[in-house]
């Protein structure tokens, strides 16, 4: 079986592709690099062992997809590639919905017109926007606060057209909660370009002094120590995940949205404590002022996930947080 990996020189795709080939299948990347760098895919190869096919293309540009298809026979699909940067989407939401959403419409056409109709889609918790919690899959979504957001809603519903209008098509939504980790290798894990947006890679940037200090938003939240909380998750289980979710795509015809998360709710404090431990050093953090659009505290009900998809997470946030410090110390200046 050969599947086509969208954006798999990302953090989250990487880490997928070691994981395919493990089990296994063949892979195809396709990625423009434009969070990424192709060494990535040379890393994946070395852990796994095997080799993968990849091509540097624009999801955007329909002929060198089309070209991808033509040269490979694609089973399924799971489609990573989006920008993901929740504060840049809001100034520039333009860019965010021509990358992601016409560079979805684009990827699914090409795909159907090569009768190529299973697909993986990298959908986000923050399609639940303000619902009580635990988020569960059959609450109304698509009240989110950001652009962003909002492309990962439409997505959803696009497929869901997409699967009324033919119901050959086999979907599986993946809604990811806070991915964390890395490779116990230290080969691969998560290298954003700049000032990280995430508090993972913020945190191990101040644990090796690249950065100075953490500022912590907002320590007033009504969550047990103020500050809030998310779901945690080891990517390397997410990556588990679109394994299980690869097997029932093949297997079925539908379209399913799936919460990947931990089930559990840990805070900053919890996360800065946790990689203190870990690296044994001393964080460097203040407690600065709430940021906008920040919610409190949400976290998954994963039961729809660990029943049809037979998927669990594994790793609790020490071990998250080692092999964060692992990836950080053995690639100080990122991967080039
Ligand atoms: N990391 C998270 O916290 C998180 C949470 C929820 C959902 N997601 C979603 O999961 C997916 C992967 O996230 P990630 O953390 O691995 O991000 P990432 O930025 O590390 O990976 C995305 C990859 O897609 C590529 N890409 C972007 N636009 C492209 C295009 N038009 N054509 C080809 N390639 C393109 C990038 O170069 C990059 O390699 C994204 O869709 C993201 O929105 C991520």
């Amino acid at each position: 079986m050969t599947i086509l990996v969208t954006g798999g020189a990302g953090y989250i795709g990487s880490h997928t592709c070691v994981e395919l080939l493990n089990a296994g299948y063949e892979v195809v990347v396709v990625d423009n690099y434009y969070n990424s760098v192709p060494e990535v895919l040379n890393r994946v190869e070395k852990i796994s062992g095997k080799t993968l096919k990849r091509y540097d293309c624009d999801i955007r540009d329909k002929e060198g997809l089309e070209k991808v298809f033509t040269e490979n026979k694609i089973d399924a699909v799971i489609h990573f590639a989006g920008l993901k940067a929740v504060g840049e989407s809001t100034k520039l939401p333009l860019l965010y919905y021509e990358n992601n959403i016409s560079g979805s419409v684009v990827l699914f056409e090409v795909m159907s017109s090569f009768d190529c109709k299973k697909i993986v889609f990298s959908s986000s918790a923050t399609v639940y926007g303000n619902n009580p919690i635990p988020y569960k899959e059959d609450m109304i979504t698509g009240d989110v606060s950001s652009p962003y957001g909002r492309t990962k809603h439409f997505i959803e519903q696009i497929l869901s057209d997409v699967y009324r209008s033919d119901n050959d098509w086999s979907i599986s939504l993946l809604r990811y909660f806070n991915p964390i980790g890395a490779h116990e290798s230290g080969l691969i894990g998560e290298d954003p370009n700049g000032i990280p947006n995430n508090l993972m890679p913020y945190i191990s940037r101040v644990a090796i002094g690249k950065l100075e200090k953490l500022t912590v938003f907002g320590g007033d939240y009504e969550t047990k120590d103020g500050t809030c909380i998310r779901d945690y998750i080891h990517v390397v289980d997410l990556a588990k995940a679109h394994l299980c979710a690869v097997s029932k795509i093949l297997e079925t015809t539908g379209i399913e949205a799936y919460n990947i998360g931990n089930g559990k709710g840990y805070s900053v404090l919890d996360i800065i404590h946790a990689f203190e431990k870990a690296s044994g050093k001393k964080l460097n953090y203040v407690i600065g002022e709430r940021r906008e659009g920040d919610l409190p505290a949400f976290y998954a009900d994963a039961s729809k996930a660990n029943h049809e998809l037979g998927w669990k997470a594994q790793y609790d946030i020490d071990k998250m947080c080692e092999d964060t410090w692992n990836f950080q110390t053995r690639n100080p200046d990122g991967i080039k």
